[in-house]
């Protein structure tokens, strides 16, 4: 196997070397070789935010791949351009400049129909302020993605909504309003949205943010369950417990990483050794 040192870095915890060949990469982890696909590449990343004559350079120079199957959390300092971050990838802001490629094609380039189409069909969002149309039950929140995608019958997605909301323990507050359930219950039901469509990726922003230890808990098991199961997740957290489900920390500040931390898929023993890495990683981040 021919493998060219086209990334090198060396993390405290643990060193990761990729190299790429016939569209795949090859990375080491810890010692092992994993074969992945990239989903992402980000090339030379620029974010501007111009208000008047100032000019906010929230992301510079920034390279970044995202591989199929990871559970990628952004971690970093308030205002560091985590959620501008996770909206460009998304397709949700323009860029200054760069590149953001997705299945081949930079999806920076395209127009706005194709860039609805990539959000409604292939991207799954989940934010801290849950959004959820406050006057359709939760069931009608979940299927209303489905039936604005194509190719679906509305049975098909009323079928894959129930199931979701099953698998979510939310089956009982299907028919009930947003307003009459409980803020981790709105995020379940906001996460089986974003899933609707089957998204080869999930984005979310502070998911736990609004929520008590207890929703934050059920919502994160929630995410390492899709996770477990091959969804691709990139979260946006302060939270180091959400971060913990991870098995790749960015840590960003200014618009830059310093610091990646890669880790085993997370299972729920072996945590307090999961939590002390993590901690000392964070602590030399000045977390
Ligand atoms: N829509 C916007 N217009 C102008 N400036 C923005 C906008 N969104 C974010 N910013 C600025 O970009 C910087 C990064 O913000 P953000 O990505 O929200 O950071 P984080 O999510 O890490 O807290 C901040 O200085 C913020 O004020
Ligand atoms: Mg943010």
């Amino acid at each position: 196997m021919h493998l060219t040192n086209r990334y090198k870095n060396y993390i405290k915890m643990s060193v990761s070397l990729k190299s790429s060949r016939f569209g795949k990469t090859y990375l080491f982890v810890k010692g092992k070789i994993v074969l992945k696909e990239k989903i992402f590449t980000v090339s030379n990343l620029q974010k501007t935010y111009e208000s008047g004559a100032v000019k906010n350079n929230v992301i510079e120079n920034f390279d970044l791949d995202i591989y199929e199957k990871d559970f990628t959390v952004i971690m970093g300092p308030s205002g560091s351009g985590k959620s501008t971050l996770l909206y460009c990838l998304g397709a949700m802001e323009s860029i200054t400049n760069g590149e953001i490629i997705f299945e081949n094609e930079d999806i920076s380039k395209l127009k706005n129909n194709a860039l609805s189409e990539l959000r409604l069909n292939k991207f799954g969002f989940i934010f801290q302020q849950i959004h959820l149309v406050s006057n359709l039950t939760l069931l009608e929140n979940v299927v209303l993605p489905g039936l604005a995608g194509p190719n679906r019958t509305n049975n098909s997605v009323y079928e894959d909504a129930n199931n979701l909301l099953k698998r979510f323990g939310i089956s009982e507050a299907a028919n009930r309003l947003p307003s009459q359930v409980s803020g981790g219950e709105q995020q379940r039901a906001a996460i089986a949205r974003a899933l609707i469509n089957q998204p080869i990726i999930i984005f979310a922003d502070e998911p736990t943010g609004a929520l008590n230890q207890n929703n934050s808990q059920i919502v994160m098991d929630l995410f390492s369950e899709l996770n477990n199961s091959g969804q691709t997740i990139v979260l946006v957290t302060h939270d180091k417990r959400a971060a913990l489900r991870a098995n790749r920390i960015i840590y960003i500040i200014d618009g830059s990483i310093v610091s990646e931390l890669n880790l085993d898929p997370y299972q729920a023993s072996n945590l307090q050794e999961r939590e002390d890495k993590v901690n000392e990683w964070l602590v030399s981040m000045e977390w």
